[in-house]
């Protein structure tokens, strides 16, 4: 059997990394995985202050769950312990939870496993913060995605009102600023772009201009 291919796409909250890799999956016809979901669920599993947990709690609880990715393209679904996880992770309190847990290594070390574990069977987008320079670190295409924290804040605004979860827009870009701030300076795994990614800066670009300089990237 072939190698999988493995695409990758990094960069803060709210920059559209999801629907590009859903749009791009769809286009290669292989699943896509979003392992800020992963990282969502565990949170939303363990409930807050879990990540003040010692790590031998941490480590039995991490050990009753198990991942599936089945699908493809925008059809993928990521499920945990056979159920598929649903909008209730699409807030932005799961979303600081996600970044508490997601610093501690005892939590990343779990998800890394997980994460590798379904790169080894699938061809994959894999989008989140660390899949170009710790998950997949040999993928042959690597995309970070970038935007001013204002246009993100927008953009995560619009697609919450989306979901029927209207928020204030200030208090959106107040959130992100400080969950990417958490995200780039924690000591494991920080966000930044691989030395060998592609960096494209979307503030002012349309959703169909970042489509199309992925997939001419991946298909030039
Ligand atoms: O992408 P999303 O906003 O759903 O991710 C939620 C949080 O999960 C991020 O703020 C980040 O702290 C964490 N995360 C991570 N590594 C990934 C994906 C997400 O640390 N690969």
């Amino acid at each position: 059997m072939a190698e999988p291919l493995i695409v990758t796409i990094d960069g803060p909250a709210g920059v559209g990394k999801s629907t590009m890799a859903k749009r791009l999956a769809r286009e290669l016809g292989i699943p896509y995985l979003d392992t800020g979901a992963m990282f969502r669920a565990v949170a939303w599993k363990l409930g807050e202050g879990s990540w003040e947990w010692d790590e031998a709690r941490l480590e039995a609880a991490l050990g009753a769950f198990t991942f599936a990715l089945s699908g493809t393209g925008e059809d993928s679904v990521l499920s945990l312990n056979g159920t598929p996880i649903g909008n209730e992770i699409r807030t932005e309190q799961v979303g600081m939870w996600a970044s508490n847990v997601a610093t501690l290594p005892v939590v990343r070390a779990f998800l890394k496993q997980a994460q590798r574990d379904v790169g080894a069977r699938f061809s994959l987008v894999a989008e989140g913060r660390d899949m170009g320079t710790v998950i997949f670190p040999a993928a042959p295409r690597k995309f970070f995605l970038d935007a001013s924290v204002e246009e993100r804040a927008r953009r995560r605004f619009l697609q919450l009102r989306e979901l029927g979860k209207p928020a204030d827009e200030a208090e959106l870009r107040e959130q992100i600023a400080r969950r990417d701030d958490q995200d780039r300076n924690r000591a494991v795994a920080p966000l930044r772009p691989a030395d060998d990614a592609r960096l494209v800066d979307t503030t002012r670009l349309t959703p169909e201009q970042v489509f199309e300089i992925l997939l001419h990237g991946v298909r030039p």
